[in-house]
């Protein structure tokens, strides 16, 4: 701890305390104010990644070759509006935005978020990250829903998709089923997780 101390330039000396330091006033400042928004950083890291385990589970990404069964399974189209719940590094919502559909990534995660982002500002994707807890956000506007989360969950979250999604909205759960709704279709495959679409009536 000393040393993280030490490397992040929070020691004695950078206070003024315990012997001369040979940098200038302006570079101790910087080393000053990098070390403390390091430690911010890392503490923000650290307890979002505890949230999300307590609110669903931590970041766990999907396998990518899926993706495209996903978005075919679902039959995404230009403006249909996307949600991915818990979206880690943003892959889905951004092969959704490519086909053109309104896609929106939810993400309590400080880690995966500014992941998905630098991603979205690097490839220009049209997706949107949003830093949103999926259980306090309005889904009514939905075409699709689509969620990588765990059982343990989804006695709550299924009364949250009956609550606010219109008729005809879709949903698409990764490998588990939602116990008590019948699937429109479901893909096995040998190898990799099923995946689960179901319609709202
Ligand atoms: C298993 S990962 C799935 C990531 C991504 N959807 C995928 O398929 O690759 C679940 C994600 O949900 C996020 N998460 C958990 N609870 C959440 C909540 N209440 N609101 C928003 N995101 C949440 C986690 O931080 C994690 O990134």
């Amino acid at each position: 701890m000393v040393k993280l101390v030490d490397t992040l330039g929070l020691g004695p000396s950078a206070f003024g305390r315990g012997g001369s330091s040979p940098l200038s006033g302006t570079t101790q400042y910087y080393k000053n104010f990098m070390g403390i928004f390091l430690l911010v950083l890392l503490f923000a890291i650290l307890l979002s990644f505890f949230y999300s385990v307590v609110r669903a589970i931590s970041w766990v990404p999907m396998w990518g070759k899926d993706i495209k069964t996903i978005l075919d399974l679902a039959d995404v189209k230009k403006d249909d509006k996307v949600y991915d719940l818990g979206c880690g590094d943003g892959k889905v919502v951004f092969a959704a935005a490519d086909r053109g559909a309104k896609a929106e990534g939810l993400e309590i995660s400080v880690l995966p978020y500014l992941i998905a982002n630098a991603r979205k500002i690097i490839s220009r994707n049209k997706a949107k990250i949003s830093f949103k807890d999926f259980w306090m956000t309005d889904l009514s506007d939905a075409d699709l829903v689509y969620f990588f989360l765990i059982p343990r969950i989804y006695p709550k979250l299924k009364t949250k998709l009956e609550k606010d999604l219109k008729p005809g909205a879709k949903v698409i759960a990764y490998v588990w089923p939602i116990e008590g709704w019948e699937p429109t279709k479901v893909e096995k495959r040998e190898k990799g997780p099923a995946i689960y679409l179901y319609e709202i009536k």
